[in-house]
């Protein structure tokens, strides 16, 4: 008889804590939906023209790209929508003003859960930016990563189901022989149901992107960064870095996306940014 045993190794941490106050969840919903909407008025989305933030960023690439249309004929061919790379984001300090800080309570509490059940040894941590996004019907985010950043969370304001996906760094070469079921040790990508009021934390480096919203309303979410702060790691081991300790209360005076259309920054699908 074999004694073999198959091992999980280097198992990636991912946190989840639910906030459950649904009216808290709707002053944050009636917040991001009124920013969004006067974006909408403001700009338009229709066209690729004006500001990155705080507007749609349509024909982004291809990831997880089309969804079938639920309006559209069953009898027909397929009709796919095109425009899954439709979505808005707000401005990134979101975190430093109301009716945020609340949330930024709740995320400090979960980002120390985080690392201390991965035994860190830290000094400070602090949000650096957040942001919200809202996802149209069929709309979703390509994969990504997000740089300059230790532990990135999200926080499902209203989901509508829609599962954010992380994916497992393989090779692209790699040999993948099909699977008759799924274990942690032969996938490469887990959805991650969210629930309204859900918190969710991972390593920054890690690949994620979202599912489509198929419901007819819009999916609200907020995103943010973690960094550490203060001194991180030994002089002794020759790992020392000493971080300045930002606050994450620390007020900046932006409360108006548009002012990011003066930066003429080019969406960039792939590049080095979270959006
Ligand atoms: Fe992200």
């Amino acid at each position: 008889m074999s004694n073999f045993q198959l091992h999980s190794v280097f198992p990636t941490g991912i946190g989840d804590a639910i906030m459950h106050d649904v009216e808290y969840l709707g002053i944050l919903k009636k917040d991001i939906i009124s920013q969004y909407r006067k974006d909408e008025e403001k700009y338009g989305f229709e066209t690729n023209e004006g500001p990155t933030w705080g507007r749609y960023q349509p024909g982004w690439g291809k990831w997880y790209s089309q969804i079938k249309s639920p309006d559209s004929d069953p009898n027909a061919p397929d009709q796919y929508l095109d425009d899954s790379r439709a979505f808005w984001q707000s401005d990134p300090y979101i975190h430093q003003r109301e009716p945020y800080l609340k949330l930024m309570d709740f995320v400090d509490e979960n980002v120390k859960h985080y690392l201390d059940a991965h035994g860190y040894v830290y000094e400070k941590f602090y949000t650096t930016i957040a942001w919200s996004n809202v996802y149209r019907h069929a709309s979703s985010i390509h994969e990504h990563k997000h740089p300059n950043s230790f532990v990135s969370w999200v926080f499902f304001v209203d989901a509508k189901n829609a599962p954010i996906l992380f994916r497992h760094e393989i090779p692209d070469n790699s040999i993948r022989p099909h699977v008759k079921f799924n274990i942690p040790e032969n996938s490469f990508q887990i959805a991650w149901k969210p629930v309204n009021g859900m918190l969710v934390m991972w390593p920054s480096w890690m690949t994620h992107g979202s599912s489509p919203n198929q419901s007819n309303e819009e999916r609200i979410s907020i995103s943010g960064n973690v960094m550490l702060g203060g001194k991180i790691g030994q002089s002794e081991h020759l790992t020392e870095s000493q971080l300045d300790n930002w606050s994450n209360k620390q007020t900046q005076d932006i409360d108006d996306s548009s002012q990011f259309a003066n930066l003429n920054i080019e969406p960039q699908p792939g590049g080095p940014g979270n959006y």
